[in-house]
């Protein structure tokens, strides 16, 4: 039974780990443990209040709150601000009810003076040590309300410690860079303002303690989490002077309100958390385990070995071009062709055509299918490149409807890539790309897209919203949640890739919609390394789209390159019209032995070996669920030390007990053998190495 509810309140077990709450003497809904599972459910702490009397240290203060509306004697960070039209701006929670369904536990708080209902959701993932929560927040009175905040989870860590926080941040070409920073008074907030989820800053953390409790990749306790939301996020991570370390987390309330009528309701999006004791890299097993079981849209997918036309030939895409391309990659046994940006009406650069979903009548005069036909006729699947919210000025539909995109009144309209975004938050634009697209997909034999967002937000406006236009913040993700979602349900094949600019909208939102991410633009190896790392935190290698182009070629062997590609979903973006015929020959017998340990680096546990973020000497290690086998990816940047030729790499994640062979090291040994003493591995410069371990 994953939920108990006790005398002191509730309890949520998974696997290893335990989060209780209950509520206190005062009536306040206040949050107990979270850590290892221990023994007894009476083993938890009691609900508590302080007895504090001292004017400017309050009980409420002093509390820590499942979630916390502002109100009272409270100053730290709130989880809910309300505004009602009475002219109430405080929210007083009182416990209702509880219900428990298998694994859901929900919660009725409320506010009888305003007619406040709030649904606490917490949904227990016992095989991953994971938590979801998310807040339902309803109007039963008969006053309007303004929310101005509404976070989905707020999550309290053991008091009296100080911690350290893991996040990732980035721009543009350099995305998913781990940054740790030690948590002291006052809060520290990572965010997103830019409409999407950003390359800035990505909505997920990890917390653990700073100096000597820290945690370790492979040991230490980690507590972690993420937003299940493709827009505007806040983290919130406090620390009160109390030492009291809280993180809140869900929609962004900068520059946010929603309008809540008599009857009406909001729901947040979904914040996912967890404990281990296993380190930053049982942290991200976990979530990578989530997200593949839980979340992707297709859940056993072979992911295939794709080609991508954009490096190659940019806007210059045509049938000719396109054909030539898509005989050689077949020839390499590349099973998935797309066709990327400068395919549809208009588009010759960037200046045109977004918005004019339909083949480019001088590039395709027989539109599409031909080439679809081509690419069949080779034996592959054909993709196609969209970017649906955004519109250039140049463009039929920007004539036709120049009111359907973000702006405000008389206000120029700035545009970045030459273009403005469709206020999606509209539902005549959501039935527009839905019919577009739905048309696209509909005639011709498309079995992938990629769905691109190549700018940030301006000019947030909405002069024909009749309610509040600060909505469009989160009415702008919903109308992409329903666009993305209809096609899916009416194209249920179709694999969907999200990208923004690379990695600008990578999320557990997006999972629920895409299989595949572009995490980066970036597509230099050893720039790469570290991206992919980064990435590795949150997001599991079976959705991280990674490609062997030409970008370093001057340093970087097309072997160090397709390596490096090999450890997510590999594709191959160079311009391979170019390559002389041994490449080629030798891109054929990569991607041979990728379609071979795939299903290891997609299906399997990633164990980080050593740090490209810390050395020149990096890898990971994917291991079969079951054990049985291992893939080891091996790299070497650049020269540390002359005198140095080899590399100690110790495994990790196999059964001890069991026996292995490791491709290139003679006789089998046990798996602790290989874990605690590990091998030399002989690393020229700028090589890498990819090893088969085998149970014998
Ligand atoms: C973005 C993507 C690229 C490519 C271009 C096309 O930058 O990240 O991969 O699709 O758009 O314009």
């Amino acid at each position: 039974m994953p939920v108990h509810t006790t005398p002191q309140g509730w309890i949520l077990e998974t696997a290893h780990t335990a989060y209780a709450f209950g509520i206190n003497a005062a009536g306040h809904l206040v949050h107990r443990y979270w850590g290892l599972k221990l023994p007894d459910l009476q083993d938890y702490p009691a609900p508590f209040l302080s007895d504090s009397e001292i004017s400017f240290i309050n009980p409420p203060h002093l509390s820590r709150e499942e979630f916390q509306a502002y109100g009272g004697l409270r100053y730290s960070e709130p989880s809910l601000k309300v505004t009602s039209s009475s002219g109430v701006r405080d929210t007083v929670l009182q416990f209702v009810r509880s219900e428990v369904a298998e694994n859901l536990l929900t919660l009725d708080l409320q506010d009888e003076l305003i007619g406040l209902q709030v649904r606490l959701h917490y949904r227990v993932h016992a095989d991953t040590d994971l938590i979801e929560r998310w807040v339902t927040v309803k109007n039963a009175g008969s006053h309007t309300f303004e929310l101005e905040r509404v976070f989905s989870a707020l999550w309290h860590l053991p008091e009296e410690q100080t911690y350290r926080l893991t996040h990732l941040t980035g721009q543009w070409l350099d995305e998913f860079r781990i940054h740790k920073d030690v948590l002291s008074e006052g809060t520290k907030t990572i965010e997103s303002r830019t409409l999407t989820t950003s390359h800035h800053h990505n909505p997920f953390f990890m917390l653990d303690r700073a100096g000597e409790g820290q945690a370790f990749e492979d040991h230490g306790d980690v507590w972690f989490g993420l937003l299940a939301w493709s827009g505007n996020w806040k983290i919130t991570a406090e620390v009160t002077h109390a030492q009291s370390t809280r993180l809140g987390i869900g929609l962004n309330d900068w520059d946010f309100a929603w309008t809540l009528e008599p009857g009406a309701s909001f729901e947040t999006p979904v914040a996912l958390a967890g404990y281990t004791r296993e380190g930053f890299g049982g942290a991200s097993r976990r979530l990578h385990q989530h997200i593949r079981a839980e979340v992707v849209p297709h859940k056993n997918l072979k992911r295939r070995v794709l080609y991508n036309s954009w490096e190659a030939t940019l806007f210059d895409v045509n049938l000719e071009g396109q054909s030539q391309l898509a005989e050689v990659a077949a020839r390499m046994g590349i099973e998935l062709f797309v066709m990327d940006d400068g395919w549809f009406h208009g588009r010759k650069w960037d200046t045109a055509g977004l918005g004019d979903w339909w083949p480019d009548a001088e590039k395709f005069p027989d539109g599409l299918t031909p080439l679809v036909n081509k690419v069949k006729s080779l034996g592959m699947d054909f993709g196609l490149w969209v970017e649906p919210e955004m519109v250039n000025p140049d463009s039929d539909l920007y004539r036709a409807h120049p009111e359907w995109v973000y702006h405000f009144e008389g206000r120029h309209r700035n545009e970045a890539r030459n273009q403005l975004i469709l206020n999606l938050g509209r539902e005549d634009v959501q039935d527009y790309l839905i019919d577009l697209l739905d048309q696209l997909l509909s005639e011709h034999d498309i079995s992938f897209i990629k769905w691109d967002f190549n700018r940030y937000v301006s000019e947030p406006g909405w002069p024909a919203f009749a309610g509040n236009a600060k909505e469009l913040w989160v009415r702008h993700v919903q109308g992409l949640y329903r666009v993305w979602g209809t096609l899916r349900e009416r194209h249920p094949a179709v694999v969907w890739q999200t990208c923004s600019g690379g990695g600008g909208r990578a999320d557990a939102g997006m999972f629920h919609l895409a299989d595949q991410a572009w995490i980066s633009d970036c597509t230099d190896p050893s720039a790469r390394l570290q991206i992919q790392e980064g990435y590795s935190l949150a997001y599991p290698a079976s959705t991280m789209e990674a490609w062997a182009t030409d970008w370093g070629k001057d340093r970087f062997s097309l072997e160090f390159r397709f390596h490096v590609a090999m450890c997510g979903v590999l594709g191959i973006g160079g311009h391979i019209l170019h390559w002389p015929e041994e490449d080629r020959e030798e891109a054929a017998r990569l991607i041979a032995l990728y379609k071979d340990i795939r299903h290891l680096v997609h299906e399997g546990d990633l164990f980080r070996l050593r740090s490209p973020s810390q050395d020149v000497i990096s890898g990971v290690q994917y291991v079969s669920r079951d054990q049985q086998e291992a893939v080891v990816f091996a790299f070497r940047t650049h020269h540390p030390r002359y005198s140095q030729k080899t590399w100690r790499f110790r495994l990790k994640g196999l059964n001890p007990n069991a026996r292995y062979t490791v491709e290139g090291f003679e006789g089998a040994r046990s798996g602790q053998a290989w874990m605690e003493d590990g091998f030399p591995l002989e690393l020229a410069e700028f090589q890498s190495k990819v090893l088969k371990v085998t149970q014998i």
